[in-house]
């Protein structure tokens, strides 16, 4: 059987993984992005975002770097990437619409259109968007009507599960791999591209179009539930006096449960958990499915809360009254360790309504301060954890990097005006904070 060329639609995140993923796995791998920018930035073999390990593969397949494979090329003509690929990956985004809940499907429908008249031959279109359910089988009437190939260029649906921080892993060695498909043609197509992951243990998961949507968004949903459950024990145990972290481990134990996702704090962010939550809300109305809609609402909802939660804790903190004059210093600006991501950043936006009422706040993140100066320009910012900490009366811990643990609480004692340290991720080893004379608060959590 010849080599399968493969095409990757769109290079942000999902794309350029993907795209050096499918190079690292020994295919030929055309890229297309309709932002001459990004294409001229990953020719040069980097990234704009920070991602561990993205830029050395990309290096291993882009031309021109000692001992590339070569295998990796860009282009932002549509007429090349339908001539080449042999299976295509549509991997644009669909953010959240403006002002409204359901997702923005013009960038994926735009690259459908624009690809459609360059479908002369056989071909795989492959979808790895994450989309509302009926998506895939209104774009593969859209094709059948407008791709020249007719039904040989044909729609299948692969959702992607990466974690930001760990995107060339999970890329690579991928829990699982699920694909919705009308054919055996287009499984075995696929089987193909993924030998080599379901050699190495990832189940492969066959569904029809609809399952393979929702697989994707029931898995974030259910990321976010764990979550919002644990914020909600939170809740809970405030009011009882009990402490969330050692619930949440105790309960972890049963292995029904899991001990992962449920570290309570100011909840979720990012780019996809919270909008595709909220794209499924609103895909769950209009399929009039009430009762879904009124479980993820509440999720949305806790989550939300938790942000305010910790505003109100920084006040008691400083006593109860207005944040005008006070000085509070932000340890984490990211939405996540181990990215620059501050989209939709819990952290950020907790600094941000400190900051809107009066509050002097410095931030301080290992690798996000670029991005959120960019979102936040007014927010103060500190070179340094130590310089953030500096003349504060009141320390937020918002994102948990591992700087962050290893920070010497004592050394931040010398500097800071109150030793009040306050973990919105449940992260900082409190036995360590209050031995250096710090009064320690964390959401859920005893105060002593
Ligand atoms: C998520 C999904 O994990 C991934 O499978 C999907 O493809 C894209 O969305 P990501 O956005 O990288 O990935 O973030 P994730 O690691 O899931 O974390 C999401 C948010 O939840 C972060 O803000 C994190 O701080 C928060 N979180 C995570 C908690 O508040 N508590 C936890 O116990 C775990």
């Amino acid at each position: 059987m010849a080599a399968l060329r493969i095409t990757v639609i769109g290079t942000g995140y999902l794309g350029a993984t993907h795209a050096a993923a499918m190079a690292e796995l020994g295919f030929e791998v055309l890229g297309l992005d309709v932002v001459p920018e990004k294409i001229a930035l990953l020719e040069r073999g980097e990234t704009p975002m920070y991602e561990p390990g993205l830029d050395e593969l990309l290096r291993r397949h882009v031309p021109g770097f000692e001992g590339s494979s070569g295998r990796l090329r860009f282009t932002t003509d549509w007429a090349e990437v339908g001539a080449f690929g042999d299976v295509h990956f549509l991997c644009v985004n669909t953010p959240q619409k403006h002002g409204e809940y359901a997702c923005d499907m013009s960038y994926v429908d735009s690259a459908v259109a624009s690809l459609a008249p360059h479908l002369t031959r056989p071909a795989l279109i492959v979808g790895k968007s994450t989309v509302p359910v009926g998506s895939a089988d209104r774009l593969a009437a859209y094709l059948a009507a407008h791709a020249p190939a007719g039904e040989d260029a044909e729609l299948a649906w692969n959702p992607e599960f990466l974690r930001e921080g760990f995107a060339v892993e999970d890329t690579l060695h991928p829990d699982r791999i699920v694909v919705g498909v009308r054919s055996e043609r287009a499984e075995r197509t696929l089987r193909q591209v993924y030998a080599t992951p379901v050699a190495e243990g990832s189940p492969f998961v066959v569904t029809d179009f609809p399952t393979a949507e929702l697989v994707k968004t029931s898995a974030n949903s259910f990321l976010a539930t764990k979550i919002s459950f644990i914020n909600a024990m939170a809740e809970v145990c405030e009011a009882a006096g009990g402490d969330v972290a050692k619930l949440a481990e105790a309960i972890g134990y049963d292995d029904r449960i899991g001990r992962k996702f449920l570290r309570a704090g100011i909840g979720f962010g990012g780019g996809c958990l919270p909008k595709d939550i909220r794209a499924f809300m609103a895909r769950a109305g209009e399929l009039g499915a009430d009762q879904a809609l009124t479980f993820l609402r509440e999720i949305d909802s806790i989550n939300m809360r938790q942000r305010g939660q910790m505003v109100e804790l920084a006040r008691q903190a400083l006593g109860g009254g207005p944040f005008l004059g006070r000085r509070v210093a932000v340890l984490g600006a990211t939405f996540k360790p181990d990215s620059d991501d501050v989209r939709d950043s819990p952290a950020l936006n907790v600094a941000g309504q400190i900051h809107l009422q009066g509050g002097q706040v410095t931030v301080y993140d290992p690798k996000g301060m670029d991005n959120a100066r960019r979102v936040f320009p007014t927010l103060g910012y500190a070179p340094t954890a130590l310089d953030a900490v500096r003349g504060a009366d009141v320390v937020l811990h918002l994102t948990e990097w591992r700087e962050f643990r290893e920070l010497d609480p004592a050394a931040l004692g010398e500097v800071t005006k109150a030793r009040v340290v306050l973990d919105g991720r449940n992260a900082l080893d409190p036995e360590l904070w209050r031995k250096a004379g710090w009064t320690y608060r964390a959401m859920g959590r005893p105060t002593a």
